[in-house]
């Protein structure tokens, strides 16, 4: 009888959406669409792209539809945004990626973070009072370290991908010469910053209409100046940018502004491959990023943390296992703090920090139903260390092969400030550094002399590429913006798949906290119950409830033969697609 009925419905279901893959998925009985899951993501067969700009995501299709590979795609994609999403994707900033290569078996760990410029001291930022000017650190010239993202492209397709650059580059040559379709994000996203944007000739220029007013949905908006570069870029690849005519737009503009990079500083930009933080949690591998990223490390120790506590049974963001994530959270953040900086400079602790040994002492100082103050909460470690708008976008190819991306300007347009003639805007990623010990950057956070200012190091970020091996192969690619709290939402996304075993699209929409040790406070989004703020208040925990989101992850799942994805519904603009 039940079989009967089974099978009945799943011939009701195929009919329906004929074309709609979950329903093998629901035939296999595995847990990734479950009739319960109000959420269904999107499913392709051949590949996928997941980034925040529906444009951006046919770009990277195409370049799978035409037998490019994930890095090929990936590539593409990071080019497209740096035309079709100004507020974080870049020619001007920086980031991390991780690649899977399914045919060598090899998890790689790019680094393109941007360097501070040989002229950045550790006081760069005090006033003569010794304060921070946190203008000048956010909102100059000085605030652009060297930007990495050119490199850290070319790197990443001459060497793991198929395709040329040529190639991978065309649509965003052509999507800066003849213009793109604004969409309702990006009007709205313009309008917010108009002026701010505004300020600076070059940018109101490029991204204004000639009167000063905004672009709207449905107009087009050009971009003579950064096609150029492009062009630069296409026909001449690293060069392109780091010397000759961009190069010197670049100075030129350092020069005329007092800021700080100069000709030497772009030619020495170097693109860094670092081996992969790796965790475990419960039969998955964690792959993602290592410093000068803080992500990588604190989201294996905060799983780490969590692993023993079956938090499946005692409920997805019910009160007892929302205060473990928080007390875990609490302590990552005050880790932080101390030990993570770039390991160029710094010797971070890394092997002890992803122990699970230590993380098993860390959870024995959890208190049952009793949340701590932060200023109970140290860094922990035994050992002394020695020494002194953001986007995502993930990929995944029919090879097995997949991409999961973080890059930025740090805030969302970055300085504000674009390089005059060359179209693009300038990073103020030099925030994240510690600009004085105890004094917060711009996300809150705190850091001391393993994050301290030092020329040619690169700020430590929060940046957390994600990939999730199961048995070896590509499983999962996620990550998100969001400054200090991207750790978190990781953390919580990887969590609701592979503890929760929730699909990718219910993973994404579920609600989320955030807690960095200081400010002492827990960030809640709409949609955790009552109930359990309540109790969470009772066990002493300090909640923030201002409305207001937390993160936009753009995450991939393969399992069973298919691709299933989901960009996050917290902001506007972005799209998942398959084929
Ligand atoms: O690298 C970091 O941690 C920051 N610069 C990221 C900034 C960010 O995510 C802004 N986006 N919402």
């Amino acid at each position: 009888m039940f079989k009967m009925k089974k099978a009945m419905l799943q011939a009701l279901l195929f009919s329906a959406f004929a074309v709609v893959s979950p329903l093998q998925a629901i035939a296999d009985e595995t847990p990734i669409i479950r009739y319960a899951d109000r959420f269904v993501p999107i499913i392709a067969k051949n590949g996928m792209v997941a980034s925040q700009e529906a444009i951006a995501t046919k770009v990277g299709v195409d370049i799978l539809k035409q037998g490019g590979n994930a890095v090929d795609a990936a590539v593409a994609v990071g080019f497209a945004l740096a035309v079709t999403f100004p507020q974080a994707g870049n020619i001007g900033g920086g980031g991390f990626m991780m690649v899977h290569l399914a045919k060598d078996n090899k998890t790689i760990a790019i680094d393109y973070r941007e360097m501070a410029p040989a002229a950045a001291h550790r006081d760069l930022y005090l006033d003569e009072n010794g304060d921070v000017d946190n203008r000048r650190a956010r909102f100059s010239h000085q605030s652009a370290g060297v930007p990495g993202t050119v490199a850290g492209l070319i790197h990443a397709l001459e060497n793991y991908g198929t395709m040329t650059l040529k190639q991978v580059i065309a649509p965003a040559v052509a999507l800066a010469e003849d213009g793109f379709t604004l969409a309702y994000s990006l009007e709205s996203s313009l309008l917010a910053r108009k002026e701010r944007l505004s300020r600076n000739p070059a940018a109101k220029k490029a991204l204004f209409k000639p009167d000063g007013s905004h672009y709207q949905f449905g107009e087009t908006l050009k971009q003579p100046d950064l096609a150029q570069t492009l062009k630069a870029i296409r026909d001449k690849g690293f060069d392109g940018f780091y010397k000759g005519s961009v190069a010197d737009l670049i100075v030129k503009e350092m020069k005329a502004n007092d800021g700080l990079i100069t000709h030497k500083d772009l030619e020495n930009y170097k693109v860094v491959e670092r081996e992969a933080i790796k965790g475990s949690y419960k039969g998955y591998d964690v792959l993602t990023m290592p410093p000068p990223s803080s992500g990588g490390v604190h989201i294996v120790q905060m799983m780490n943390m969590l692993e023993n506590d079956n938090l499946k049974d005692l409920g997805h963001n019910s009160a007892a296992s929302l205060h473990l994530m928080i007390e875990a959270m609490r302590q990552a953040y005050a880790d932080r703090s101390e030990y993570l900086g770039d390991p160029d400079y710094f010797d971070v602790p890394i092997k002890e920090l992803i122990d699970k040994k230590y993380a098993a002492k860390l959870r024995t100082q959890i208190p049952n139903k009793k949340a701590r103050k932060s200023e109970e909460v140290k860094p922990a470690l035994d050992v002394t260390p020695e020494s002194p708008d953001t986007t995502h976008f993930s990929v995944m190819d029919n090879e097995g092969n997949a991409v999961s991306n973080t890059y930025t300007l740090n805030f969302s347009y970055g300085s504000h400030i674009m390089v005059s003639g060359a179209g693009f805007l300038l990073n103020n990623e030099m925030d994240d550094f510690s600009a004085k010990v105890g004094v917060a950057n711009a996300y809150g956070l705190l850091g001391a002399e393993a994050n301290a200012i030092e020329a040619g190091k690169r700020p430590l970020s929060s940046m957390t590429p994600t990939l999730v091996l199961k048995d070896g192969k590509a499983f999962m690619a996620t990550g998100s913006p969001g400054g200090s709290t991207i750790i978190t939402v990781v953390l919580q996304v990887l969590m609701n798949a592979l503890e929760h075993e929730m699909n990718v699209a219910a993973a994404t929409y579920a609600p989320r906290i955030h807690h960095q040790w200081y400010p002492d406070r827990i960030l809640v989004e709409p949609g955790i119950s009552a109930d359990t703020k309540a109790l969470l208040e009772a066990w002493g925990h300090n909640l923030d409830n201002r409305r207001r989101t937390i993160g936009s992850t753009q995450s991939i799942q393969f399992r069973d033969g298919f691709f299933y994805g989901a960009s996050d519904s917290r902001r506007h603009g972005a799209l998942t697609l398959g084929y």
